[in-house]
């Protein structure tokens, strides 16, 4: 059993798209795999298909039906967990959020849990993702991007986990769109900080190859 938890520096940075191209890796090496994406916010049940579950149903070529088994806690407004359940008169409860992924974690040969925004959203009046991290204590994916000022927001949350004692499997520097930094020179200055993290680098869409790396440097 090999199970990751991806998180990212924060929203929209890659989480999906990195977990996607791993679960696909996964499938060309001949692995049984799964993921998780337990809680969305955004979510449009008129329009699932522009949602992170469906990415991942669809990297696993799982049917619609899967939707609920993957992720439980969805929500419509595109705000932070919190926020978007108090909408809807809801709330997450952490005790079951830990139950419904460590399931998952038992029985699964390998497994990928995608997080929600960045490490510090809050998913209640009192728990952030980081909280959640320090309770299933999963070897982390930690998604950058490659702009001017991912430096520091990589570091910053590299040192949040850090000072939870959790493990980093690997940072994946993700290259932004038009970003003017040289993707390479960030990933080996983010290396030289990272207290030994491994730093990985993955491309504007990604090759094959690159994602077969990356997961060959994971498992
Ligand atoms: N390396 C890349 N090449 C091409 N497109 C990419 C790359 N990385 C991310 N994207 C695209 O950028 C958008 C945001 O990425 P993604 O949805 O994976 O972010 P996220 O961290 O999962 O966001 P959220 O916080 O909403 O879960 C998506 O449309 C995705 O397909
Ligand atoms: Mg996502």
């Amino acid at each position: 059993m090999t199970a990751f938890f991806v998180t990212a520096t924060g929203t929209d940075i890659g989480k999906t798209y990195v977990t996607a191209g791993l679960i696909r890796a996964c499938r060309r090496r001949g692995r049984v795999v799964t993921a998780l994406k337990p809680v969305a916010s955004g979510f449009d049940p008129l329009s699932p298909e522009s949602s992170d579950p469906y990415a991942l149903m669809e990297a696993l070529e799982l049917p619609v039906t899967s939707l609920e088994r993957i992720s439980p806690w969805r929500f419509a407004a595109p705000l932070s967990p919190d926020m978007a359940a108090a909408r809807e008169g809801r709330a997450i409860d952490m005790a079951d959020l830990e139950g419904f992924c460590r399931e998952s974690i038992a029985t699964q040969e390998t497994l990928f849990i995608e997080g929600v925004g960045g490490v510090m959203v809050p998913l209640t009046e009192h728990d952030t993702v980081l909280d959640w991290m320090t309770t299933l204590r999963l070897p982390l994916i930690l998604v950058a991007g490659s702009y001017l000022g991912t430096i520091s927001h990589t570091l910053t949350a590299l040192d949040v986990v850090m000072r939870r004692d959790l493990s980093v499997a690997a940072i994946v520097v993700n290259e932004t769109e038009g970003s003017s930094v040289p993707l390479a020179d960030t990933a080996a200055s983010i290396a030289r900080f990272s207290a030994g993290a491994p730093v990985a680098t993955l491309g504007r869409r990604a090759t094959d190859a690159e994602f077969d790396a990356l997961l060959g440097a994971l498992i």
